[in-house]
């Protein structure tokens, strides 16, 4: 089984909808007749992207302003989804960002927020969430990793190892339901032209890269909603990319890391 089919106490809970992927993944699925929950910290934008999102497919939709990385927000996420009555049938871990430069010269603080955002709040989302799709036999998890989740990367350590985490917890989470109704699904997104650069102080860090190896927002969001649909265990969207992810995974880390640091383009 892949997308439950909605109902009007059925939800949508899709974290990092303020902009880029979380954004489209959240018109893809209001478009398919789902109502959203929509989660990031800037409220304004969520607000407006629920108002037009209701307006123009007639779904439920609310916005729950909340920083994903804090233990008490995610409570207060979970408090006001179950007054609102509704039943968490779809999670789209979408939240994260990144940072760019040798390890040393970063700042700990931010670094260790990375790991809240894009590790802890996946595995505490899912922890909130799993158990009462599993009882009712129905339910969908997009989590979003990365191309970069398929090697160490200098210059982005802690980001690739975030990602590399939420691939394999999700890879084994697929496994772990098999059989329950509920699906588990990581999509691997290589570069896409989002808020994501100016976070991450990456501006300009990708220009080199050829223009066929990036995907837009809706067109990353595309390739996740469909394998959400079909409960595929990983999505790569772009044949580029699917080569990129390849090469990472089977190249001997000896030869690859040199390489990478040398020619990573990023945090130089
Ligand atoms: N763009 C790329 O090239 C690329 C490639 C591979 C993977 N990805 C992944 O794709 C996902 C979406 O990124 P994007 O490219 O769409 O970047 P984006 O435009 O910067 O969007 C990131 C979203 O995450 C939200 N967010 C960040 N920290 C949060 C927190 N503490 N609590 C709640 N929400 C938070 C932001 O909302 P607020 O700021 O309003 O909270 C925003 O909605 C990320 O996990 C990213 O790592 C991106």
């Amino acid at each position: 089984m892949g997308l439950p089919a909605p109902t009007p106490r059925s939800t949508c809970v899709v974290t990092g909808a303020s902009s880029g992927i979380g954004a489209q993944v959240a018109r893809l699925l209001a478009q398919r007749g789902h109502g959203v929950t929509l989660v990031a910290r800037r409220e304004d934008r969520i607000r407006e992207l629920a108002h037009e999102l209701a307006q123009a497919h007639g779904v439920r939709a609310e916005a729950v302003a909340c920083d994903v990385g804090d233990p008490d927000e995610r409570r207060r996420l979970a408090r006001e989804i179950e007054e609102l009555g509704l039943a968490v049938e779809v999670l789209v871990n979408n939240a994260g960002f990144g940072s760019a430069g040798r390890f040393q010269s970063l700042d700990p603080e931010r670094e260790a927020e990375i790991v809240r955002v894009n590790v802890e709040a996946v595995v505490a989302l899912c922890g909130a969430h799993v158990p009462a799709m599993v009882a009712r036999g129905r339910g969908a998890i997009l989590n979003v990793a990365s191309t970069a989740a398929y090697q160490p990367l200098p210059r982005q350590a802690t980001y690739a190892a975030s990602k590399a985490f939420v691939l394999s917890f999700t890879e084994a989470l697929h496994g772990d339901l098999h059989g329950t109704g509920v699906t588990a699904t990581a999509l691997c997104p290589g570069p896409v032209r989002t808020e994501f650069f100016d976070v991450a102080d990456m501006e300009g860090h990708f220009d080199a890269v050829p223009e066929f190896v990036w995907l837009t927002p809706l067109e990353t969001a595309r390739a996740g909603v469909e394998g959400l649909d079909r409960a595929r265990r990983v999505v790569v969207p772009g044949a580029a990319n699917k080569v990129g992810a390849l090469g990472g995974r089977l190249t001997p880390r000896s030869l690859l890391l040199p390489l990478l640091r040398r020619g990573y383009p990023v945090g130089r």
